[in-house]
């Protein structure tokens, strides 16, 4: 690593230093008075008016809260207001139609930008196409594209119109996209010809068709041309181009429509313990008050700013922090569609001068790519544009969060560590960057008006310095609603592990571990159930373990992640398999039955799983020897002997059957 100062960096991850808000930061936040935290837990749930207060309604709220229901718990009750008009039209009637939205930058260089002007005639248009679709108020529509303008775009005609989404990752497969569709009931798809991965063009709708043949219902299917010709198709009777529609609606009137403050604005499918994702209902007036709340008072962002998070739509930090909070703010947001290090490893760097990025959010794991790629990139760019740095999905190590502030922000940008979940809509547990001190590793602590808490395994709250679990005691306006398809599962999955029911006492259970210090920060600790998070998105255990085990040859399969890498253990049928053929059927089967999402970067062979006496894998041992930590207790352990096997082939692993190009 050239980083220039190792062994400085180490003696401050030593040190345990501390980092205070600069100053000049302080006099321009939005949100800089440390009482909101005591005038948000005083006036509790009343002071989540002030996030509501952000958008414009339609009708205004009759109480901010409903728990009569609980856990099904209702936000800005009986309020109604459109998101897109919230996040396009009231900014164009403000004045600002020339202001830019958003600035989209291709695979390939290509740039386009609209204003919040493009933005609504473009989505007002394809509202009006969805709508002669025969697309009504509370049919999903799923969208199943890659990072282009068109995703966003078809998002908020959705959300104009009181249609959910239900955005599919475009890396998933035919296979993930038919349950998916078939799950939410939805005869609508929106998809594109193809795109460009490594320089080759892929066929995108052929997955897409794949899928819709294998539905239990008919789908009309709309298709954007991506590739403009580059990949010739042709569409059938119950497919639709997306730019004749567009033309062909231009200047359409499409009134926004008044939507309940409980009614979904979107679902959005994420991985659980259980083989099956799971569809997370967001409704309007909650999750888009709590988005566009934390995108004012955590990423600070202004109308005048942009600002760029570079995850994909397809995931929820998508969803939150690149569309509906922002576009709700009437910030400019760049959405960018290729890799960090194409054409070169200073890609990011360039783009944020080009753009003069204020406000720059990412995944710890691509801090550690830009760390390992060296400082000699960022320091080609002038990088003074910056005003705020973000990080989200896993827990980021000091040295990397000290890298990132000192050659990314220039020591003078705060640095916010958010905690949150596609179940919580947005952000949840950080610092507030004009106000709280920065501790390198732990992401902060609650949010003013949120009761996050770490218990232990009988749901007291854990001293300082103590491992447990994190749960959220009080509801928040961004929290999911409930399970589209699948309503009973709501309460198994979230609300039984600490709730009393008897009592009407509802505890949130997120699934991760966490320690508190004596200041009330949380440091996140990982999961403690069978999901991986891997850079800004997660999956589950078993979905990845069934898929590799449905291949011939394969015996039985553990999965682990560690720091953003996803490791299969794979025990085979024959003492000697484990070559590259089955390799390569591995990594097939995955794609066939998940994607390229599911990917291992390492496939480890292996003649047998470590497992207890009771024939349970023991994964914690997996996960320590991947990550070479001290072995903790493996008397429970029959095969002992593995260990030592596992290391060595481990050792003895490459990723290079993945990207030959390398
Ligand atoms: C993990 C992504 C540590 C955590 C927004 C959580 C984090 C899961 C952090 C949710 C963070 C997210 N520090 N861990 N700052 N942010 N996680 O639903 O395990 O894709 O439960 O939402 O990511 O992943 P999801």
């Amino acid at each position: 690593m050239d980083d220039g100062g190792d062994a400085e960096l180490e003696a401050w991850v030593e040190n345990q230093e501390t980092f205070e808000p600069p100053a000049e930061f302080v006099d321009g936040a939005n949100v800089s008075d440390p009482d909101i935290y005591d005038a948000f837990e005083e006036n509790w749930p009343d002071c989540w008016e002030r996030a509501a207060e952000l958008l414009e309604w339609d009708r205004r709220w009759e109480a901010v809260l409903d728990e009569s229901d609980a856990p099904r718990y209702r936000w800005f009750v009986d309020g109604q207001l459109n998101a897109a008009y919230n996040c396009i039209d009231r900014h164009v009637e403000a004045g600002r139609k020339n202001h830019a939205a958003l600035r989209w930058v291709g695979k390939r260089g290509e740039t386009e930008t609209y204003t919040y002007g493009d933005l609504q005639r473009e989505t007002e248009a394809f509202a009006a196409a969805l709508r002669e679709l025969g697309v009504g108020e509370d049919d999903v529509v799923t969208l199943y594209l890659p990072m282009i303008p068109e995703l966003p775009v078809a998002m908020l005609a959705c959300a104009r119109i009181g249609a959910p989404h239900s955005v599919v990752f475009a890396g998933f497969s035919a296979d993930a996209l038919a349950t998916r569709m078939d799950n939410a009931d939805s005869e609508y798809l929106v998809t594109c010809d193809g795109y460009y991965r490594r320089g080759d063009a892929l066929n995108h709708k052929g997955k897409a068709d794949r899928a819709v043949r294998r539905l239990d219902h008919d789908a009309e299917t709309v298709v954007v041309d991506r590739l403009g010709g580059g990949l010739p198709h042709s569409l059938s009777d119950d497919q639709h181009d997306y730019d004749t529609l567009v033309e062909d609606h231009r200047n359409a009137e499409v009134e926004p429509v008044a939507r309940d403050s409980e009614d979904d604005l979107f679902v959005m499918y994420t991985s659980g313990t259980t083989g099956e994702p799971k569809a997370v209902r967001h409704t309007t007036g909650g999750y888009l008050s709590h988005v566009a709340w934390t995108s004012h008072a955590v990423l600070d962002i202004k109308p005048s700013d942009t600002y760029w998070c570079s995850a994909d739509i397809g995931w929820i930090t998508g969803h939150s922090y690149i569309v509906y909070g922002p576009l709700a703010l009437g910030a400019t947001t760049v959405m960018y569609e290729g890799t960090p290090d194409y054409p070169e490893k200073d890609r990011i760097w360039e783009l944020v001068e080009r753009y003069d990025v204020d406000v720059f959010y990412t995944a710890p794991t691509a801090v550690r790519a830009f760390m390992k790629w060296g400082t000699g990139h960022p320091d080609e760019h002038d990088l003074s544009s910056l005003r705020l740095l973000g990080t989200v999905g896993e827990p980021i190590n000091p040295r990397a969060w000290k890298w990132y502030y000192d050659n990314i922000g220039g020591g003078d940008c705060p640095v916010v560590d958010t905690w949150w979940q596609a179940e919580t809509g947005g952000m949840m547990v950080t610092t507030l960057p004009a106000i709280s001190t920065m501790k390198p590793g732990s992401a902060g602590p609650p949010l003013p008006g949120i009761d996050a808490k770490v218990v232990d395994a009988e749901g007291e709250e854990v001293e300082p310095g103590e491992a447990g679990y994190l749960v959220v005691e009080k509801p928040w306006p961004g929290m999911l609603r409930g399970l589209a398809g699948e309503d009973d599962r709501f309460v198994p999955e979230y609300w039984s592990t600490y709730s009393e029911p008897e009592e009407g006492e509802w505890v949130y259970f997120a699934g991760d571990g966490a320690k508190l210090d004596e200041d009330g920060y949380i440091t996140l600790l990982g999961r403690v159930d069978d999901v991986i998070s891997v850079g800004d998105h997660r999956i589950g255990t078993m979905e990845v373990e069934s898929a590799i085990v449905g291949v011939e040859g394969v015996a039985e399969a553990a999965v682990i992640g560690t720091t953003g890498e996803l490791i299969a253990y794979v025990s085979t049928e024959r003492e000697s398999a484990g070559d590259a053929d089955l390799r390569r059927a591995i990594v097939a089967g995955l794609e066939d039955a998940i994607g390229e999402v599911a990917v291992p970067d390492h496939v480890v062979f292996t003649p047998e799983l470590p497992k207890t006496r009771s024939g349970k894998i023991m994964r914690r041992l997996l996960e320590d020897i991947a990550t070479g930590a001290e072995l903790g207790d493996i008397s429970a352990l029959r095969n002992p002997e593995i260990v030592g096997e596992l290391r060595a082939r481990l050792a003895g692993e490459t990723r290079s059957y993945l990207e030959p190009e390398d």
